[in-house]
């Protein structure tokens, strides 16, 4: 993929190709995310909070909060049946121009659609979509009890970088934290 295609010319590539691949089964139609789905992103936030291992939070935030702690390019929902099943977005890990192409997902899939490669179609999508916006590294921070997780991100080309230990307490217990991180083979090569 160059990277001179717009994210909207690239979205339309990306949803045919997955059309293509998984029509016969459970079609996953991957489209930018917008306001109007927040309500489906929002519960689909409060069922992963839910599991206690997906995050440190615990309750999701109203539309205003997240909205402005997430990059508003690369926020991609999954759709089944019309109906949103996942999403994924990026926060950016710091405001330096260092780390200007350095950005934090987050993925969550609804509860009676994990397991099927919902996850995985988003995650490959956001890959896509990060480099198309210039983004060289995604870092991911998981609960080592996060098994889906940490094997998701895994086969999307994450590697582990390190187990933090005892990072934040959530709901009274110190848990540890994995940190894993792709780098682009497409973005950031030159200086
Ligand atoms: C983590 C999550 C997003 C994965 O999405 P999903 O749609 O269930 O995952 P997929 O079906 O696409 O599976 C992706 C890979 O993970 C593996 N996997 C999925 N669930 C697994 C599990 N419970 N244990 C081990 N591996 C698992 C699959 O085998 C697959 O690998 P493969 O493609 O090499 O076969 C989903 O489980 C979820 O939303 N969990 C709650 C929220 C959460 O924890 N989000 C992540 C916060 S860091």
């Amino acid at each position: 993929m160059s990277l001179d295609v717009s994210l909207a010319n690239w979205f339309t590539r990306f949803t045919y190709r997955q059309r293509a691949v998984t029509c016969a089964v459970e079609p996953v139609c991957i489209s930018p995310m917008t306001p109007a789905d927040w309500p489906a992103v929002r519960a689909i936030y409060e069922e992963g909070v839910a599991t206690g291992n997906s995050t440190f939070e615990t309750s999701a935030p109203e539309w205003p909060a997240w909205d402005a702690a997430h990059r508003p390019d690369c926020r991609l929902v999954a759709r089944q049946d019309g109906r949103v099943v996942g999403w994924t977005a990026l926060t950016p890990i710091s405001s330096r121009l260092a780390y200007a192409g350095v950005a934090e997902d987050s993925i969550y899939v609804a509860a009676a659609a994990r397991g099927r490669g919902v996850g995985r179609t988003l995650l490959m999508a956001l890959v896509g979509a990060s480099e198309a916006a210039g983004i060289w590294t995604l870092q991911a921070g998981i609960f080592p009890e996060n098994a889906a997780s940490l094997a998701l991100h895994r086969a999307c080309g994450f590697q582990v970088v390190g187990r933090r230990r005892h990072i934040s307490c959530h709901q009274g217990v110190w848990r540890d934290f994995m940190l894993l991180e792709r780098r682009s083979a497409l973005v950031g090569l030159n200086g």
